[in-house]
């Protein structure tokens, strides 16, 4: 179990490739993380909140607040209770918030209260990744001391075929598991 005890923040934006971030969240199980699925609006559009949930035996995070009861998710603490904050997909307007530091939702919101390192994996259409917009956002994640898993090449959900779709997820297990052998 090489993730034992490690705590983990996995948040799904919007994107196509929300659905890879199950099986990723599978395989943190399975290695023996501790995981806290926050998912975006988006991306309840591409997945549904009960699979995270089921497969990580938490309820899923999205909003601030219950209206209902008024009771509140601490982005704070969320961010401090973290030992790695992973963003699985990340959409561009994700990564664009980030780089930005816009809080609108509490993905961007639990982001910039964390103290620990982020990864991010970027998923996107070829065109989307090369904007200059795009790539000057990504520069400044890695200056905040981010780390990027760089999306693969390949054929993407538009058909058009170039780098852009999110790293495969025992590619991005492998990446998290050398991250904590070496620290
Ligand atoms: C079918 C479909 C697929 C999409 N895939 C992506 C994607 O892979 N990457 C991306 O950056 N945006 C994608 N989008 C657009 C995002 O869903 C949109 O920008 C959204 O506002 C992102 O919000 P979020 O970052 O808060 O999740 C897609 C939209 C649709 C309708």
């Amino acid at each position: 179990m090489p993730l034992k005890g490690k705590k983990i923040v996995l948040c799904v934006t919007g994107s196509i490739a929300a659905y890879k971030a199950v099986y990723l969240l599978r395989g943190l199980m399975k290695a023996g993380a501790e995981v806290q699925v926050l998912m975006t609006e988006a991306a309840k559009e591409f997945v549904t909140p009960l699979t995270f949930s089921t497969l990580s035996g938490k309820p899923v995070l999205s909003d601030f607040f219950a209206r209902s009861s008024g009771s509140w998710n601490s982005h704070v603490d969320l961010g401090r209770w973290a030992d790695l904050f992973l963003v699985a997909p990340a959409t561009a307007s994700t990564i664009g918030k980030m780089a930005n530091g816009l809080c609108d939702n509490l993905v961007t919101t639990s982001y910039i209260s964390a103290k620990c390192t982020a990864m991010v994996a970027p998923a996107m259409d070829l065109d989307m990744f090369e904007h200059p917009a795009m790539q000057e956002n990504l520069r400044k994640l890695k200056s905040f001391g981010n780390i990027i898993i760089e999306p693969a090449s390949g054929e993407l959900a538009s058909g058009l075929i170039g780098k852009g779709r999110m790293e495969e997820p025992e590619s991005i297990l492998k990446t998290i598991e050398q991250f904590f052998s070496k620290i």
